[in-house]
């Protein structure tokens, strides 16, 4: 298995757009991006992109994936090498072993924090000794008191000078390799330092334990920025640089940035509630840790493509932890740490306060893909297309009020009436519900003429049960921070179909940190084609939470109460249509 922290860093880097579109060309359609399918023929185009979940589907042939199965059915290869061959593209190594070296080594992790003390120790003394680290660090503007303040140092550019100093303090060598700062030669099996001519960056937990390092290279080594995997005392995907620092000062906000270089400019400039992920994308524990610190988290990446997408997945996983979430665009400059350079703090406190909702954020990419200026103007065209991607936009809107007050700001800045969109925005929702349910309709039908399943031949004899299970597993494929409490309402083996109970037991053992490209490894092409469906299905409609989980978790249940309706393995099971009858009598009979 290929380490699933790997698999994403591959996906976040490789855009399903960028590669799919080396395949075929594809064509905007309202959010994402319709083609004619490549992997059936077809006049009229039924393949689709959907950018912001990282699938396709074809609702002609019903292959679907993410963009990993992309690649594994048009260039005809298996998981892994489908895997590999978009890490070249990303320019991301695969390790030789995935099994973490950790893992079997048995090391405590008291142990690593107190190696990992001694380590940041040995660092900081060879900044302060060495005339080039110091310079570098000038020259990004740190000055002495913050090199101080966040320990920094400085790895010496010797494949030897760390482990001596640590061997001689009495560690041995099990233990450095497990702390992960020193790697074993694959040839000769010795021990070589894993940090080499970097400026260290020690991370440090929020009870002040330093557990684990980010590197950045001074010279020319790639990559830039080099990080300690996972060890006993560290886990990436739960830990926030600089969280120590912040937490004295986020009771009302924090602000999370893309990299360390940021984090530490905001520090210097009196922004001491900057916080950072360590080189990978915000995960949901993440947003979960932030919650338990702060109300609102301001959300302030690069200001390119890549940083403006991830801030749209973040804002989605905050807003799902129960926190505000704010997107801060810096203008003029490529990161936080380069703004405060130029323009200083004051300007950046400025560009702070004027922060945008999520609804805000969302309406601005509009107007600046139409291009609709400030006072409205730009041709009707533009403006009728815009108009009607702001209607979507307002559809999704969990409450009339809320839908309200955006619709009038939406208003203001197109130049229509607010009315208008909120009457559209009600007109789009109903529509998204008739055509969930014509779907439903169409679907059933196909069963009742008794056509086999042949992906999930369950589903056959499980009409309502299976509906269920594929709204559950629909709403999850969506919003995987939802799994850990969908497990609270429903186990695996109370599912009735074969191919939705699999892809719920997948979910079930990765909890929160489920992703489309879990199942890529278990799942057949046409398997996970039925599973992007379920997806592609509920991202149409307006209503994705727990509520719909629970209520679909109360329909497998009922029909399980029934005595008989669930029989041990060779009974036939009874008729869906008689279940049903069974539940309204029962319900009618209290
Ligand atoms: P950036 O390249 O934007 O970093 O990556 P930066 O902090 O602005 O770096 P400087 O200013 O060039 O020094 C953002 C973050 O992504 C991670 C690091 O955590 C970095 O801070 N990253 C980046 C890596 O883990 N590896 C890389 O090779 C590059
Ligand atoms: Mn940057």
């Amino acid at each position: 298995m290929i380490p699933s922290e790997i698999i994403e860093e591959i996906k976040f880097r490789c855009d399903i757009v960028d590669v799919i579109s080396g395949y075929v060309s594809l064509k905007r359609s309202g959010s994402g991006y319709v083609a004619l399918c490549p992997f059936h023929s077809e006049r009229t185009p039924s393949f689709h992109v959907v950018p912001e979940r990282g699938f396709f589907y074809c609702f002609g042939c019903g292959a679907g994936g993410d963009v990993i199965t992309f690649i594994r059915k048009i260039e005809n290869l298996d998981y892994v090498g489908a895997v590999e061959l978009l890490a070249k593209r990303a320019g991301i190594t695969l390790p030789e072993r995935a099994e973490p070296e950790y893992a079997k080594s048995g090391v405590k992790k008291t142990r690593i924090i107190e190696l990992n003390r001694e380590a940041a120790r040995f660092f900081h003394a060879r900044l302060l000794e060495s005339q080039k680290a110091l310079e570098y660090l000038k020259s990004r503007g740190l000055s002495m008191p913050t090199i101080k303040h966040f320990g920094l140092g400085y790895a010496p550019d010797s494949f030897d000078a760390l482990q001596k100093h640590l061997l001689g303090l009495g560690y041995k060598v099990e233990e450095l390799t497990a702390a992960f700062l020193c790697g074993l030669s694959e040839r000769t099996g010795r021990p070589f330092d894993y940090f080499r001519d970097r400026i260290m960056f020690p991370i440090i937990d929020v009870s002040g334990d330093v557990v684990a390092f980010g590197g950045r290279s001074i010279g020319d080594a790639q990559p830039k920025y080099l990080n300690s995997s996972d060890t006993p005392a560290f886990k990436k995907s739960r830990s926030l640089f600089a969280l120590n620092f912040a937490r004295h000062s986020c009771s009302e906000r924090l602000l999370l940035c893309e990299g360390y270089m940021d984090v530490i400019a905001l520090h210097a400039a009196g922004f001491t509630n900057a916080v950072a992920t360590l080189g990978t994308a915000l995960t949901d524990e993440q947003a979960r840790i932030m919650k338990r610190y702060t109300k609102e988290v301001v959300i302030t990446y690069d200001n390119d493509e890549a940083g403006q997408r991830a801030a749209d997945r973040a804002i989605r996983l905050l807003e799902a932890a129960g926190l505000q979430a704010k997107v801060l665009t810096v203008t003029g400059a490529k990161d936080p740490d380069e703004y405060i350079k130029k323009y200083g703090a004051a300007a950046f406190r400025r560009l702070l306060e004027g922060s945008r909702s999520k609804f805000e954020f969302k309406l601005d990419a509009i107007l600046e893909k139409y291009k609709i200026g400030p006072d409205g103007t730009s041709d009707d065209e533009s403006r009728i297309k815009a108009v009607s991607e702001v209607v979507a936009l307002l559809a999704e809107l969990p409450s009339k009020t809320e839908c309200e007050i955006c619709a009038r700001r939406a208003a203001e800045r197109l130049g229509v009436s607010a009315e208008n969109l909120e009457r559209d925005a009600e007109k789009k929702r109903k529509k998204a519900y008739a055509a969930e349910r014509r779907e439903q309709r169409r679907q059933s039908l196909r069963l009742a003429e008794g056509l086999g399943d042949r992906i999930n031949p369950d589903k056959l004899k499980f009409r309502q049960q299976a509906a269920a299970e594929e709204a559950i597993l629909g709403v999850l494929l969506l919003y995987p921070e939802l799994i850990p409490d969908a497990q609270k309402l429903i186990k695996p083996d109370e599912f009735y179909t074969s191919l939705n109970r699999k892809i719920y037991a997948a979910m079930a053992e990765a909890g929160a940190s489920f992703t489309l490209s879990a199942l890529g490894q278990i799942l057949s092409d046409e398997e996970m084609g039925r599973a992007v469906s379920y997806m592609a299905a509920r991202e149409r409609l307006t209503k994705n939470d727990l509520e719909v989980i629970a209520s679909c978790a109360k329909t497998l249940r009922e029909s399980r109460i029934i005595p008989g309706t669930l029989a041990g393995g060779d009974e036939t099971p009874p008729d869906p249509g008689e279940i049903a009858k069974l539940i309204l009598k029962r319900r009618g009979g209290k």
